[in-house]
C-alpha cells in the first residue's frame, strides 16, 4: 500500500482499535442487532472509507467512534483510550450543516480552539490557515446563511480540522450536494488529506467517491450490521478525476458494486 504518511506517525501504527463491537437496540419490547462483532485496526493516517446497504450500521458504528452512543458489548479506543463519550480528539462532518449561524464563517472556525483557551493571535493563526486550505478566505467574514452548501461543508470540515483531531469521522459529508459540486469538495478533501494527513474514517454510500479518496475501503452487511469486506487502494497520491478510468480503478469498482449487490 502507498501511503505516503509516514511524516506523522510510523505509518503501520494503530491509532483506532474496534474489538468484539456489538450494538442492540432494544425498543418496546423488540431488539435489533444494528453491528454484530465488528472488529477492526485502522492505523494512524489512513483515509478509510465505509460502503454498505442502508441501515447496515454505517452510522452506528461512527456515532460508537464519536462516544455519541454507547455499544453493548466489545472494545472501541482512540490512540489506546477506551471511548466513553465525545472529545475533541475526534472531529465531526455530517451531511447536515451543523455550523453556528450566529457566528462567522471565521468565528465557528475558531469556535473550538477558543473554548480549548488558546489566544487570540493562535486562533487567528489556525483560522487563516484552515481558510486558505479550503479556499474560503474572502468569506472570513460571512454568515453561514450567505454560503452555499458546499461551501458550508467546507467551513464544517475546516473547523473541525481547527481542533487539531486524530480522527475526522464524516458520515455522508457530501450526499446532499450536487454532481459537480460534490467532485469538487472530493478534490479540495483530498488536498486537505495529502496536507495534514488527518487519520479518516468516510462513510459514503458512492462507490466512486470511496475509492478515489480512500487508501481503504471496508464493505459493510446487513442483518446484522458486520464488515464483509476490507480493500486495499492501491492507487497512488496526487489523484485528479483522470484516475477514475484506471484499470486498477474500474476493477476495485466492479468488486465492490457486486459485493454491494449480494
Ligand atoms: N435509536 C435507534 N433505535 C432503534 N433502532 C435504531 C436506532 N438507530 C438506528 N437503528 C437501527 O439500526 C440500524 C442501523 O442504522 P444506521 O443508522 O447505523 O444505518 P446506516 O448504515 O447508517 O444507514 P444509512 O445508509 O441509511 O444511513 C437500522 O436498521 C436502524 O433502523
Ligand atoms: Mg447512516
Amino acid at each position: 500500500m502507498r501511503t505516503g504518511a509516514a511524516e506523522r506517525l510510523e505509518p503501520a501504527q494503530e491509532l483506532i482499535k474496534v474489538e468484539g463491537l456489538n450494538k442492540t437496540y432494544v425498543s418496546r419490547s423488540k431488539s435489533f442487532v444494528a453491528l454484530k462483532e465488528i472488529d477492526l485496526s485502522i492505523p494512524g493516517n489512513q483515509f478509510l472509507s465505509i460502503l454498505g446497504p442502508s441501515g447496515c450500521g454505517k452510522s452506528t458504528l461512527l456515532r460508537i467512534l464519536a462516544g455519541l452512543e454507547e455499544a453493548t458489548g466489545g472494545l472501541a479506543a482512540v490512540d489506546g483510550e477506551e471511548i466513553v463519550g465525545p472529545g475533541a480528539d475526534r472531529g465531526m462532518v455530517f451531511q447536515g450543516y451543523t455550523l453556528f449561524p450566529w457566528l462567522t464563517v471565521r468565528q465557528n472556525i475558531e469556535y473550538g480552539p477558543k473554548l480549548k483557551g488558546l489566544p487570540i493571535f493562535e486562533r487567528r493563526r489556525i483560522s487563516d490557515h484552515y481558510l486558505k486550505l479550503i479556499r474560503l478566505e474572502r468569506f472570513a467574514n460571512a454568515f453561514p446563511k450567505e454560503l452555499s452548501g458546499g461551501m458550508k461543508q467546507r467551513v464544517a470540515i475546516a473547523r473541525a480540522l481547527a481542533n487539531n483531531p486524530k480522527v475526522l469521522l464524516m458520515d455522508e459529508p457530501f450526499g446532499a450536494l450536487d454532481a459537480q459540486t460534490k467532485l469538487e469538495m472530493q478534490e479540495m478533501l483530498l488536498n486537505v488529506w495529502v496536507e495534514e494527513k488527518t487519520t479518516v474514517v468516510f462513510i459514503t454510500h458512492d462507490i466512486d467517491e470511496a475509492i478515489f479518496l480512500s487508501q481503504r475501503v471496508l464493505v459493510m452487511g446487513a442483518n446484522p450490521g458486520r464488515i464483509i469486506g476490507d480493500f486495499v487502494v492501491n492507487l497512488p497520491e496526487g489523484r485528479t478525476q483522470e484516475i477514475k478510468e484506471d484499470p486498477d480503478f474500474l476493477q476495485l469498482k466492479r468488486t465492490l458494486a457486486s459485493m454491494l449487490k449480494h
